[in-house]
């Protein structure tokens, strides 16, 4: 059977992936980033560009000091916020990890805190380099049809830059995940909706499971590119500079451990220290969307970390997760409700696909962070030796969130399980209703005989 083409208009029908800013081409990256903001933002423009020779030199925090108080209420439409979110991400980063974390500074001046907070505020995204800035908003092209470059660079030259490019281009790979999924997504809720069940048992006929199972194959395929773009980091970026230099630029402030334990006062906003989570590609909505789509559940905390994650996503990709998890049309309901090997299989393929990429990932995590801080850690950040940005213990925690995809593996024990909605019953098969009927008979002469002798008695 040929793989149906993909159909724009019947995934818009079942889901508008637009509502949500996701684009079919650049999935979660923003389409066509601005580089630059007006003229009235040129400092902020000219210092987020000269910070890595700022940085080196040591020179950046007196720079800071130096900026205007910019009204930010002059910022137009999402790409102007998204890209000052970048700028001040990294304009407050860089100021507080200049010196080390010894020398971190305590107070993030007026003049950057406080446009920083709003334009967070409008964005429903923490003020903190995050994900969504560091990633899916510093990305252009060299040419139209050349490679990817990053807007802005962190410290760390080249190499920083080939981190960003090689996590944008996971995320451009994960964009061909989203047309299989979609095509799934409109065939499972006309599958829910009965008429590709076997009429009054609830069991997925054979063609409709064909059918899903194709489009798993093509998702599975996606995902093992997640693996191969990953795969790139090995390239051109060394553990030493990922642990000594980029690690701690992309670190947050407060909680145990952390060189500003209470968190960070954002002067001109609250008197009080603001504790924010550092910047993770745990914040990507991509493993997210796979998880949600293929019915992958965390266990308690370790959801409770990855929903936390969610806060640093631009709103609508965390609707969209959220509004994944609870649509009723549930991928797994229908491989579980079908007999179909072949569905089972494409199912289980992708399944552990995605264990797959998560080993892979825990060897990327192992080689830039844990075997890192004994054999390049030039110790200038000691309190994050043994935590990921995010702020996680690393490799156990990785470890349980594989462990809870495997178990999504399904086994050919496993019970069949009926998918169809009530809908099916409620409109029963000819030959089905005269069961319900002569059942209902039985009955009732059993009832009425108890009945009787009981009278009788
Ligand atoms: C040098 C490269 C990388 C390192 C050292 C690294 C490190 C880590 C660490 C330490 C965590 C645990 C959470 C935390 O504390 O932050 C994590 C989680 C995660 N990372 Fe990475 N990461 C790297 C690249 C990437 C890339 C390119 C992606 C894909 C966009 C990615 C996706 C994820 C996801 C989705 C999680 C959450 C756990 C999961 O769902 O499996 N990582 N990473």
């Amino acid at each position: 059977m040929a793989l149906p083409e993909f159909n724009r208009e019947i995934a818009n029908d079942v889901w508008d992936f637009k509502n949500y800013q996701v684009d079919f081409e650049t999935g979660f990256m923003l389409p066509n980033p601005l580089e630059s903001l007006p003229p009235y933002f040129d400092s902020w423009n000219k210092l987020a560009t000269n910070l890595p020779d700022l940085v080196k030199e040591k020179k950046f925090r007196d720079e800071v000091y130096k900026l205007p108080l910019l009204n930010h209420n002059l910022l137009e439409g999402c790409k102007q916020l998204r890209l000052a979110h970048l700028q001040l991400s990294f304009i407050a980063s860089a100021f507080v990890w200049q010196d080390g974390e010894k020398e971190a500074t305590k107070v993030l001046p007026k003049c950057v805190a406080v446009p920083y907070f709003n334009v967070s505020k409008i964005l429903g995204i923490p003020p903190i380099l995050s994900h969504a800035s560091l990633v899916l908003t510093n990305w252009g092209l060299i040419n139209p049809n050349g490679n990817l470059k990053c807007l802005y660079r962190m410290p760390g030259e080249a190499e920083a830059e080939w981190f960003v490019m090689v996590t944008a281009h996971v995320e451009f790979t994960f964009a061909k995940c989203l047309k299989p999924i979609i095509m799934m997504l409109s065939e499972i809720k006309t599958i829910r909706e009965s008429k590709s069940c076997v009429l009054g048992t609830g069991f997925v006929t054979e063609a409709a499971a064909l059918q899903v199972a194709q489009h798993l194959d093509a998702l599975r395929e996606c995902i093992s590119e997640l693996q191969g773009a990953l795969s790139r980091m090995h390239e051109k970026l060394t553990a030493k500079t990922f642990f000594n230099v980029l690690r701690p630029f992309l670190g947050g402030w407060g909680g145990e451990g952390n060189p500003l334990p209470e968190g960070l006062i954002y002067e001109g906003i609250s008197e009080n220290p603001m504790k924010m989570t550092g910047g993770s590609a745990a914040q990507s909505s991509s493993m997210q969307i796979l998880d949600a789509f293929l019915g992958v559940q965390h266990t308690e905390e370790k959801r409770e970390f990855l929903v936390h994650m969610r806060d640093f996503m631009p709103t609508e990709h965390r609707r969209l997760i959220e509004d994944l998890e609870k649509w009723p049309h549930k991928l797994r309901d229908v491989v579980l409700s079908s007999k179909s090997p072949t569905l089972r299989q494409s199912y289980n393929n992708c399944v552990q696909a995605v264990v797959n990429l998560r080993t892979y990932h825990m060897q990327i995590v192992t080689k830039y962070i844990v075997t890192a801080s004994k054999e390049a850690n030039e110790g200038n950040y000691e309190s994050l030796d043994n935590k990921g940005t995010g702020g996680t213990s690393l490799i156990p925690f990785l470890k349980v969130i594989r462990s809870d995809t495997q178990q999504k593996l399904v086994s050919e024990k496993e019970p069949f399980q009926k998918s169809c909605s009530k809908q099916n019953f409620s409109a029963p098969a000819p030959f089905y209703r005269s069961t319900v009927l002569l059942f209902m008979a039985v009955v009732s002469i059993f009832a009425a005989a108890i009945f009787v002798r009981s009278v009788q008695q």
